[in-house]
């Protein structure tokens, strides 16, 4: 057993061994012995850990999280602390409507609140699904206590007769393949489950995955945590040494402060473009960077990140899943790459109590055909473009899955290279786009662009994944896949759509998307990093004069709330007036 004694008192024995106030640590004591914990442990100066489960039933992407607890708790034990497991608010991706965005504040929130009036020392958070990551990382960053990310780990890989069938991806594939008639309902279906074989979190690069590296490129987890696919035994010992380590961090007061400075957020987006990441990152580090105090800014996406180049073949930029990622060395052999050609700030602290630089140390791809070389990268400047105009202020397009074909067609203008004007259809939300996409007086060809509005933060409520539109089935038919498509919502980051989306501010509040009209020429300058409606000034101004903001219905209270306090997703759709707490554990609750 290490040395668990600190020369200073933990935050949990102002609640379990504080003579100033006999009556309330009697009655501490009391409720806590009733169950696994003795008067002699809580009184032990030992430090008391706390488990964010976030897995349950109603949430499969991290149930694997509830088999893992056993190790985690015997991890903190064997390292001397006490561990005392408590759940978050179920964030499911594909389970809870409207969006499971609307719940990452409600989850971030709760868990504000548990940390900072509980007695806890330090915190292993369970993350995995998409949301539950960034939820759990925005909480310790406000809170400042002692904490670390263990990942659930994505699924299995998922095949379909002998080809590889990646969580989300399969689906925006089959939803082609149905659409032009080549495939039954049945086998849909059968495609898509066939893609989640195990428990575990999507096994393409999507958001869970995403999340999960930049985590571990932010140094908030142990070395190669994130890419284990669930099941995997490397996951369970994983388990047991994020519980080992939560200890020491505790001994050594290493905070979240001390490792999520602005070079770590520098890190994060690099690696988030050599993994092919996804356009959910940029909103969920942006929201931990507020809540760190750390300031970010959504066009360092494109400065830092865009000429980076993409070395990991996964899908959706790529072909391969999970398990070869992890095989072939995870995210500290894509860091070790980066870092070999000067990329990382190898100088960080992380959780490991070491630097990024020593974690890294003798680190390499495995397998170059699925983790290649810096310089034999699978694409050059593979990041985010940072979009604005006058329909927004920013928007992004993740450039790793513009395919040779979407570039020829819509990012050529005879000669200009990048430009591409067209013709705007405009939806006004799911609903709109469903009843109307095949509708033929729209006349949608391969010379328009497909826009959708009211579906970000304040709109939708809490931002839908629903930018990457489907052309309609007679283009489809034609065998044009995609057409470049607009929103200020978000898509899926199993996506392999190169749709411009998080357009901020978005239309319900007044952003420029509001005033667009189909049948406007709108124009795209790709290498300007610029979209504007070709519409002048004196009309556009009309319009903007005119403009009503729409009525919104709230269906519950927290949506109201919500609307009512978030923000935009371009500064991290956050509650804007909880980023005004930082370092709250300081902050000690009454007793
Ligand atoms: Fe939960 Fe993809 S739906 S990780
Ligand atoms: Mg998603």
């Amino acid at each position: 057993m290490s040395d668990t004694r600190a020369n200073r008192r933990f935050r949990s024995q102002e609640w379990f061994d504080n003579p100033n106030n006999p009556g309330m640590t009697a009655l501490y004591l009391e409720r806590y012995q009733n169950q696994e914990y003795t008067r002699g442990e809580l009184q032990s100066e030992r430090p008391i850990i706390g488990i964010a489960n976030s897995g349950s039933d109603l949430a499969p992407c991290n149930k694997i999280h509830m088999f893992l607890m056993d190790r985690i708790k015997a991890g903190i034990r064997d390292a001397g602390g006490i561990p005392m497991e408590f759940p978050t608010h179920p964030i499911q991706e594909t389970g809870k409507r409207p969006t499971a965005a609307l719940d990452r504040n409600l989850a971030y929130l709760s868990l504000v609140e548990v940390l900072h009036g509980y007695p806890i020392d330090g915190v292993v958070l369970t993350t995995g699904c998409d949301k539950t990551t960034p939820a759990m990382l925005m909480a310790a960053a406000t809170v400042d206590l002692p904490a670390i990310a263990l990942n659930g780990g994505p699924m299995l890989d998922g095949w379909w007769k002998g080809k590889r069938a990646g969580s989300g991806t399969v689906i925006w594939e089959s939803r082609r393949l149905l659409a032009e008639g080549r495939i039954d309902y049945d086998e849909f279906v059968g495609r898509i489950c066939a893609s989640a074989p195990s428990l575990g979190h999507c096994n393409t690069m999507g958001t869970a995955s995403t999340m999960n590296a930049m985590a571990e490129a932010l140094g908030m987890s142990l070395t190669g945590n994130s890419a284990i696919p669930a099941p995997f035994r490397e996951r369970m010992a994983m388990a047991y040494e994020t519980g080992r380590r939560i200890v020491g961090m505790v001994i050594e007061d290493l905070k979240p402060s001390d490792i999520l400075t602005r070079s770590a957020f520098e890190n994060a987006i690099v690696v988030n473009t050599a993994i092919g990441g996804s356009t959910n990152a940029p909103p969920h580090l942006a929201a931990i960077a507020r809540h760190a105090g750390v300031d970010l800014n959504v066009k360092d996406w494109e400065t830092l990140g865009y000429d980076v180049p993409l070395l990991v073949n996964m899908q959706p930029a790529g072909e391969y899943l999970g398990e070869s990622f992890f095989r072939a060395g995870g995210v500290p052999a894509v860091m070790a790459e980066l870092r070999k050609a000067g990329r990382i700030h190898e100088g960080v602290m992380t959780a490991t109590g070491q630097t990024m630089a020593v974690n890294l140390a003798g680190l390499e791809s495995l397998d170059h055909a699925v983790i290649t070389t810096c310089d034999k990268p699978l694409r050059t400047h593979a990041g985010f473009k940072v979009l604005s105009g006058n329909l927004f202020d920013s928007a992004l397009m993740k450039t790793s899955v513009i395919s040779e074909d979407f570039r020829r067609r819509f990012l050529s203008h005879p000669g200009q290279e990048g430009i591409h004007e067209a013709r705007a259809i405009v939806f006004e939300g799911p609903e709109d786009y469903h009843e109307r996409i095949n509708d033929p007086t729209l006349e949608i060809d391969e010379h328009c662009i497909l826009f959708i509005r009211n579906v970000g933060c304040v709109g939708y409520p809490g931002s839908a994944e629903v930018v990457n539109m489907q052309p309609p089935d007679a283009l489809l038919k034609a065998g044009i896949d995609h057409l470049p498509t607009v929103g200020d919502g978000r898509q899926s980051g199993t996506s392999e759509s190169p749709s411009i989306l998080n357009a901020s501010p978005e239309a319900v509040v007044g952003g420029g998307l509001a005033y667009l009209q189909t049948g406007d020429r709108v124009r795209l300058d790709l290498d300007a990093s610029r979209m504007d409606a070709l519409v002048d000034d004196e009309e556009w101004n009309a319009r903007r004069a005119a403009w009503t903001r729409p009525e919104l219905h709230h269906q519950t209270p927290w949506q109201e709330i919500y609307r009512k306090h978030v923000g935009q997703l371009a500064q991290g759709g956050c509650l804007e007036l909880a980023t005004a707490y930082q370092k709250i554990a300081r902050d000690l609750p009454r007793d």
